[in-house]
C-alpha cells in the first residue's frame, strides 16, 4: 500500500483498500431513495431542516466532539458517496454509529504536495449514514452523505475498538464570512462578486457536462444530490457546492481535483477563487478549447 508508514495510526489505510465506489446494482432501489432524499431537501422549510438538523448536531457536538475518523478521500458538504465496505474494523463502527438518531463519523482525504508526498488532512466533514446499508455477502453497502466540515483539533487517538478518534471544531461559514465581514469585509465582498460569476458558468458546466455522462441521469442525480446552489452572499458555500459538482464521486474525469484545496482554504475568497478558476478550466476542458489532460 502507497503510504503505509504515514497513516498506521488511522485505519485509512486498510479503508482505502477495502472501501470502493460501487455502481448501483438495482438502479429502481437507488433512485427511489435519492427521490425520498430530494423532497427532503427540495421542501419549502428546506432551510430550517438544514438548521434545526445541525441545532441537533451542535447539541451533540457540545457534550462530545470526539469523532470516530476514517480516511477515504476529501468530501465537501452535500456530497454523496456509496460504498461497499468489507473491512472488519470499518463494519464494526458502522454497527456502533448506527444505534445513534443521526449516525455519522469524520472523514478526511489525503493530498499530495508538489513535493510528491502523501499527507493526511486535517480538514474533512462529517458524513451521515444515509438510510440502511444493504448487506452483502463479504460486506455492507451504504450511502454517506457529508455535512459539516471540521478541523481536527489536536492529537488523533486509537479508540478500544481500533479505530481512530480526534477531537473535532466543526467549521461554520456563516460564522467564519461573519467574522470576514468585521476583519476585513472588502476581501469579503470581493468574494461575493466572484460567487456572482459562478452561476453562468455553472449553467455552461452542466450543459457540457451533460454530453460527458458516464452513465445517463449522471449529472440530474448530482443536481439532486447537492439540492440548490446557494446564494451568492454566501461565497463559501456556494464555492463549496461547486467543487461538489464539478469534482464528484466517483470522479467524471472533467475538473482538476479541488476538494482538498477547497477545505484547507482559510477565507472566501479563497473558496470562491478555487471554485471559479477549476469551474473554468473545467469549462475550457469540455468545450476543447483547452485541454487539461
Ligand atoms: C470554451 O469556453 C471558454 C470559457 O468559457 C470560452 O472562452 C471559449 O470561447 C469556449 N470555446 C468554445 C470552442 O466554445
Amino acid at each position: 500500500m502507497m503510504v503505509a508508514g504515514h497513516c498506521s495510526l488511522l485505519i485509512g489505510c486498510l479503508l482505502m483498500a477495502s472501501a470502493v465506489a460501487f455502481a448501483p446494482s438495482n438502479p429502481r432501489r437507488l433512485s427511489q431513495t435519492v427521490s425520498s432524499q430530494s423532497q427532503l431537501r427540495a421542501a419549502p422549510d428546506d432551510v430550517d431542516f438544514m438548521a434545526s438538523l445541525r441545532t441537533r448536531m451542535d447539541e451533540v457536538g457540545d457534550r462530545d466532539t470526539k469523532l470516530p475518523l476514517v480516511v477515504l478521500d476529501s468530501m465537501l458538504p452535500r456530497q454523496v458517496l456509496k460504498i461497499s465496505v468489507s473491512n472488519p474494523v470499518f463494519m464494526e463502527l458502522i454497527r456502533t454509529r448506527l444505534v445513534e438518531e443521526n449516525p455519522c463519523f469524520g472523514m478526511l482525504g489525503m493530498a499530495r504536495l508538489q513535493t510528491g508526498e502523501q499527507v493526511h488532512l486535517r480538514s474533512g466533514v462529517e458524513v451521515q449514514i444515509v438510510g440502511k446499508p444493504k448487506v452483502l455477502d463479504d460486506g455492507i453497502k451504504l450511502q454517506l452523505q457529508a455535512t459539516r466540515r471540521f478541523r481536527i483539533d489536536g492529537d488523533v487517538e486509537n479508540a478500544k475498538e481500533g479505530w481512530t478518534e480526534g477531537r473535532v471544531r466543526f467549521l461554520d461559514s456563516v460564522e467564519e464570512e461573519a467574522k470576514e465581514e468585521e476583519t476585513d469585509g472588502i476581501m469579503l465582498a470581493r468574494a461575493m462578486s466572484k460567487a456572482r460569476k459562478l452561476e453562468p458558468l455553472v449553467d455552461q458546466w452542466i450543459e457540457l457536462a451533460r454530453e460527458s455522462e458516464r452513465q445517463p441521469g449522471q449529472i440530474d442525480q448530482l443536481l439532486l444530490d447537492l439540492g440548490d446552489i446557494p446564494d451568492d452572499d454566501e461565497p463559501s458555500e456556494r464555492a463549496f457546492w461547486v467543487g461538489a459538482l464539478i469534482n464528484p464521486i466517483p470522479a467524471m474525469g472533467v475538473a482538476l481535483e479541488i476538494r482538498p484545496a477547497l477545505l484547507t482554504a482559510q477565507t472566501a475568497d479563497q473558496r470562491a477563487d478555487i471554485a471559479l478558476r477549476g469551474i473554468q478550466n473545467s469549462i475550457q476542458h469540455m468545450n476543447g478549447s483547452k485541454k487539461l489532460f
